[in-house]
Formats: C-alpha cells, sequence, structure tokens
C-alpha cells in the first residue's frame, strides 16, 4: 500500500486540541496515512512572522489532503489584515484555487434536542451549502479604507465575479445535488446587486447546457436565511456566493445543534489525473474563550476527515467507518458540553477516545 500523506494545521484557539482528537482517529484507523504538521494562522505570526510560512503553502501543494482545524484569536485582531491569522487561510484558500467549498449540515437523530428550533422542523434535515470560496467581496479590489476630509473617511470593498467563476462552482453544485435530492437553490441578491443578477443569469445558463436533470430555483439571500429557519427541509443544494455562504453556513450550522458538528470540504479544480487540491475544516472558529480548556467539541474536526477520505482519497469505505462511530458516540449519550444542553458532559480528548473505540 502507498503511504498517502495529510498535512495538520492545528493554528490557533481550539484548533491543536480537536486536531489532536483527528490525529487519534488517523492513528486508529490504520490505513497507511501519515501526517505532518505545520503552522498557520497566529501561531504561525508569532514563530515566524507571517501566517502563512512558504513551506506551510508547499507542504499542502504536496499532500493528498490538509486538514487545518481554525485561526484567529484577540491577541492578533488589531493587526493589519494581512498580519491576521484569518489572512493565513484566506492565502491558502486563494493560492490553491479552492473555489468550491462544501458545508453539509446533517441533523443526527441523537441530537435532535441540541437545536434552538422545533424538533419537527429539523428531524432528518440533510443540506449541502456550495459556498464559492476564492471570489466576492473577499478578495474583490479595490479594497481599503481611505481618509477623505477631516474626521471622514471611506471603508471600500468590491464585490465582483465572473461567468466563469460562477459557472465553475455552479457546476459543482450541480454535480453534488446529481449525487443527493437533485435540486440546486442558487442564492444571490439580484434584486440590488449586479454580481447577483449576473450570478442568477450565469447559473440560469449552465443549467440549461448542462443539468436538465436538476432541479434550480433562485433565492434572494434574506428570504434565504429566513427560509432556513422557517422551513429548512425545502433545501437539498444551495449555491452561494463568498460572503452570502460564510453566513448562511453558520445559520444552516446552528440548525444541527452546535457549531462544533460541521466539517466543511473546500476543492479546487481536479487536474488531467483527476487530482484536486483540497483543504478540510470545521466550520466553526478558534473559540478563544474556551480554548485550552479540553472542552471543545472535536466532532467537526474528526467529520472533516472522513470528507478528506471520501474526497481526496477516494476511500469512502473509511468516510462511513468515521461517520458511523459518530453517529454510534452520539446515540450512545456521549456529548462535549455545547451539544449537552446543560446535562453531563465529557471532554475533548474523551470524545476523540469515545469515536476512537467504536471504529
Ligand atoms: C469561515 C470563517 C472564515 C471566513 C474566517 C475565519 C476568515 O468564518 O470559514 O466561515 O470568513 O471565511
Ligand atoms: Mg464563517
Amino acid at each position: 500500500m502507498t503511504k498517502k500523506h495529510f498535512v495538520l494545521l492545528p493554528g490557533d484557539g481550539i484548533g491543536p486540541e480537536v486536531m489532536r482528537e483527528a490525529k487519534k482517529v488517523i492513528d486508529a484507523l490504520d490505513i497507511g496515512i501519515e501526517t505532518s504538521d505545520h503552522l498557520i494562522g497566529g501561531a504561525a505570526i508569532d514563530q515566524s512572522g507571517t501566517p502563512l510560512p512558504q513551506d506551510t503553502l508547499d507542504a499542502c501543494r504536496n499532500a493528498d489532503a490538509t486538514l487545518l482545524a481554525c485561526v484567529g484569536g484577540p491577541k492578533w485582531a488589531d493587526a493589519a489584515y494581512d498580519k491576521r491569522p484569518e489572512a493565513g487561510l484566506l492565502g491558502l484558500r486563494k493560492q490553491l484555487d479552492l473555489f468550491a467549498n462544501l458545508r453539509p449540515a446533517i441533523v443526527f437523530d441523537a441530537l435532535i434536542d441540541a437545536s434552538t428550533l422545533k424538533p419537527e422542523i429539523v428531524r432528518g434535515l440533510d443540506i449541502l451549502i456550495v459556498r464559492e470560496l476564492t471570489g466576492g467581496v473577499y478578495f474583490g479590489q479595490p479594497r481599503g479604507i481611505e481618509q477623505i476630509g477631516k474626521n471622514e473617511r471611506r471603508g471600500i470593498n468590491t464585490q465582483v465575479y465572473t461567468t466563469s467563476e460562477v459557472r465553475r462552482v455552479a457546476a459543482v453544485a450541480f454535480e453534488m445535488a446529481r449525487a443527493r435530492g437533485k435540486r440546486v437553490c442558487s442564492v444571490e441578491k439580484s434584486n440590488v446587486m449586479e454580481s447577483g443578477l449576473m450570478w442568477r443569469e450565469d447559473v440560469t445558463a449552465l443549467h440549461a447546457e448542462a443539468y436538465g436533470d436538476v432541479e434550480l430555483s433562485h433565492m434572494y439571500a434574506d428570504n434565504c436565511a429566513m427560509q432556513l429557519l422557517r422551513k429548512p427541509s425545502q433545501f437539498d443544494v444551495i449555491v452561494t456566493d463568498n460572503l452570502f455562504g460564510d453566513i448562511l453556513s453558520d445559520a444552516a450550522a446552528m440548525l444541527t445543534g452546535s457549531l462544533g458538528m460541521l466539517p466543511s470540504a473546500s476543492l479546487g479544480a481536479p487536474d488531467a489525473q483527476g487530482r484536486r487540491a483540497s483543504l478540510y475544516e470545521p466550520v466553526h472558529g478558534s473559540a478563544p474563550d474556551i480554548a485550552g480548556q479540553n472542552k471543545a467539541n472535536p466532532l467537526a474536526m474528526i467529520l472533516s476527515l472522513a470528507m478528506a477520505l471520501r474526497y481526496s482519497l477516494n476511500d469512502g469505505a473509511s468516510a462511513d467507518r468515521i461517520e458511523a462511530a459518530v453517529h454510534q458516540t452520539l446515540a450512545d449519550g456521549i456529548r462535549t458540553p455545547d451539544i449537552a444542553a446543560g446535562g453531563a458532559a465529557v471532554s475533548t480528548a474523551a470524545m476523540g477516545d469515545a469515536v476512537t473505540a467504536r471504529l
């Protein structure tokens, strides 16, 4: 068996704690994956002065997959944008051209009461948000803050998309929908934004050209936020831009009970050999308030590992094993504080042990 190499980027805050548990699962699987740890975010700034050191980027380029926990924290919050931990993550996404971010929101039966929504609204929920990840207002130029008078400044960011950027992420959404509920809802604000109108038209054109077997609908982003809370089961796949995807995926995550449950996969375009750059990360942030306390939920990180096995190693069987172990752990009533609804809770490490024991 040829060894596969995963780069692990623990990052900041609760990152090292949740990554440690994912590493336990990798070791327990015993399927020939070797790993190496690299710096990103605040941890990298502290050691080398930059949030995305060159050797980290090189390692990610050469890896079969990269797992990242989370970056950021109050310690670095006052630095310039390009010297903040987040710049490491955004730089990695951009440098590897990871334009398609898959954020599944699945409600586990055992956790139905952890959701703030009524059980009948969220039971059986299984939606996939496909977020555009390398364009839009996150990267658009011009950007900045300029002085335009005494005590008067102007803050600028630019929302910009090209047809090819829209088509490639929409294609991923259609492909994903084909393998599940065959419905895509494209989300923008074409009622007020030209970039949104172009988005809608380009998605519609691609659909007519190549994806007639998938049902396409359109929705304004504000309505989508409302519909996610009102009747989330109406959605199968949602495709949307970088900023709306950031916001809507946090909302979708919360339907499942906790941000601590949601994995994500970020994918680039496949090369001639079918290999694609990839990054797997939980949707949650670095949670500085509970960092170092062995309290964080490692399940989103562990489920991100499952996505890595599925999409980067084509090893659905091992991914299934991990997901089944997570289901079983939850069915057995084992909870970290975020999903314990005030009841008995175990530590980060104990949760990782529980999953590993059930593999
Ligand atoms: C996410 C995060 C990031 C984003 C931050 C940490 C830069 O919120 O992955 O959703 O805004 O994309
Ligand atoms: Mg976010």
